[in-house]
């Protein structure tokens, strides 16, 4: 390996310590080198950019371990001049958020992620078709790579069999004297491999999950992929 890559063994023994340390399951086969594992799922800017087509555009990835909620980090980001397509995931939150106020419990298993959206780049600014666009995106991306199809029940909660497995929220900001809309930030929460029995009572009776824990059968980075390749490919007849 140190010589198809033509560095020195210590550094591949430095990046494979790096990659262990990020949660990677790596086995070290003797006289060979190292091999990644099977059950490698591990949220990844690089690894959701594998499995986005190559030409796809997308302006920046942020992934990361926990935040208080991504839409807010992306709301910040949206604030400061972030361009359309930026993508800010994290693999837990602390205070996710719903609509009215609500939280979104977050923990390790599940997928968040915020999408900065240019309304002038999109199809339509109406709030409505923007919600229901998003919502059928994600469902798309969910039956194309799970097989299961969601329905959307309320404003835009993602069901499954009466249980809800994703929630999302479209939040925007405008200039207030001019009345445009600058910006939309679209915050999706998807309970993926997650523990539903660990939720609080009050949640769990009401929520699933796309796959029972360590159980999927595809990876979070493809599935969060696929969801940016929808929304932003954002077209709504596709
Ligand atoms: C709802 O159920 O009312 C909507 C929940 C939306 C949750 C997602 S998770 C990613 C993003 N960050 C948040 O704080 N909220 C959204």
């Amino acid at each position: 390996m140190a010589g198809q890559c033509s560095v020195s063994r210590n550094a591949v023994w430095k990046a494979i310590k790096d990659l262990r340390e990020k949660g990677y399951v790596i086995e070290a086969v003797s006289n060979k080198g190292y091999k990644l594992t099977e059950n490698n799922d591990i949220i990844s800017a690089e690894g959701i950019k594998a499995c986005l087509p190559s030409d796809f555009e997308v302006a920046q990835i942020m992934v990361y371990e926990s935040l208080k909620s991504t839409s807010d980090r992306a709301k910040e980001l949206a604030m400061e001049g972030a361009s359309h397509g930026t993508v800010v995931v994290a693999k837990a939150q602390t205070g996710g958020r719903g609509r009215k106020d609500h939280s979104f419990f977050s923990p390790e298993g599940g997928l968040y992620m915020s999408i900065v959206l240019d309304p002038s780049k999109l199809f339509s600014t109406d709030s409505k078709a923007v919600t229901s666009f998003v919502g059928n995106a994600v469902i798309g991306a969910i039956k194309e790579l799970c097989g299961i199809e969601p329905y959307i029940d309320g404003i835009n909660d993602l069901y499954v069999d009466g249980k809800k497995i994703c929630g999302i929220l479209l939040e925007s900001g405008s200039e207030f004297d001019s009345n445009t809309l600058q910006w939309i930030v679209a915050g999706i929460g998807i309970n993926f491999d997650s523990d539903i029995d660990s939720f609080p009572e009050d949640v769990n009776e009401r929520a699933s999950s796309l796959f029972p824990t360590g159980k999927a059968t595809i990876t979070k980075n493809a599935l969060i992929a696929r969801v940016i390749e929808k929304i932003l490919d954002c077209h709504p007849d596709k």
